[in-house]
């Protein structure tokens, strides 16, 4: 196959992650745990109150994950969440067998996950920076109020000798309006063949992959 110099592309993967599998007892059980962790963190938010965390649904980011891992379709075994909160999908990805790594801007939510991964004895990585690389904003063009673009704290894939693109599998849960934005930051800087999982909303969830153009 012949590539051309062109813009790689985002190829929206036809998957039936919802009808894919039963979550776990196992899943079940830690996300009984998770629940009571954003409970706790929910009834005293007015004392640390963190706009822009807010959690997406847990068992269908799990079966679209399942979905990806069962039929095989990453490249490699690294996966990130961008973003990651509690560390709550992170710990699905290391469960369900990817090497996983979550990272966070917030102090207090990278403190969370860590405890979260330590106590639940999952072997994952929790980052503590910017997800999005170095000079990504120029990609935002004139629209700069994104969510993501808000945390001024650098880069943090340097620190950790690593890249956007050594990474097989991301998952993102973007601000409204910003999804576009951070599939042109994947579409930028991922590696060819790599997966791309959002979830925007209530079932609605997408799994793309890129291609580099095909000539
Ligand atoms: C909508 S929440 C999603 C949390 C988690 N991924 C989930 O799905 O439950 C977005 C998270 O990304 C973090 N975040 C946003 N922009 C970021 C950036 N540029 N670098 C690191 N973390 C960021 C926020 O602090 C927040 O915790």
């Amino acid at each position: 196959m012949e590539y051309s110099s062109g813009e790689p592309e985002l190829i929206l993967l036809e998957i039936d992650w919802d009808s894919e599998s039963k979550i776990p007892q196992e899943i079940e059980e830690l996300l009984a745990k998770a629940d009571q962790r954003l409970q706790a963190y929910w009834d005293s938010w007015h004392r640390r109150p963190i706009e822009q965390y807010v959690a997406c649904d847990f068992r269908d980011v799990y079966r679209a994950m399942h979905a990806v891992k069962s039929q095989e379709l990453p490249i490699g075994n690294l996966f990130c969440e961008w973003g990651c909160g509690f560390g709550i999908v992170t710990a699905m990805a290391g469960k369900l067998g990817w090497d996983a790594v979550g990272i966070e801007a917030e102090e207090f939510l990278v403190e969370q996950a860590r405890q979260f991964l330590r106590s639940e004895n999952i072997p994952a990585e929790i980052w503590h920076g910017n997800f999005l690389p170095s000079h990504a904003e120029r990609l935002a063009k004139r629209q700069a109020n994104h969510a993501s673009l808000f945390h001024q704290i650098p880069s943090v894939y340097a620190s950790k000798s690593l890249a956007v693109d050594d990474f097989a599998t991301i998952f993102a849960y973007p601000w409204p309006g910003e999804d576009y934005f951070l599939k042109d930051v994947f579409r930028h800087y991922a590696a060819d063949q790599a997966i791309l999982v959002m979830f925007l909303g209530p079932y609605e969830i997408e799994i793309y992959r890129k291609q580099r153009h095909c000539v």
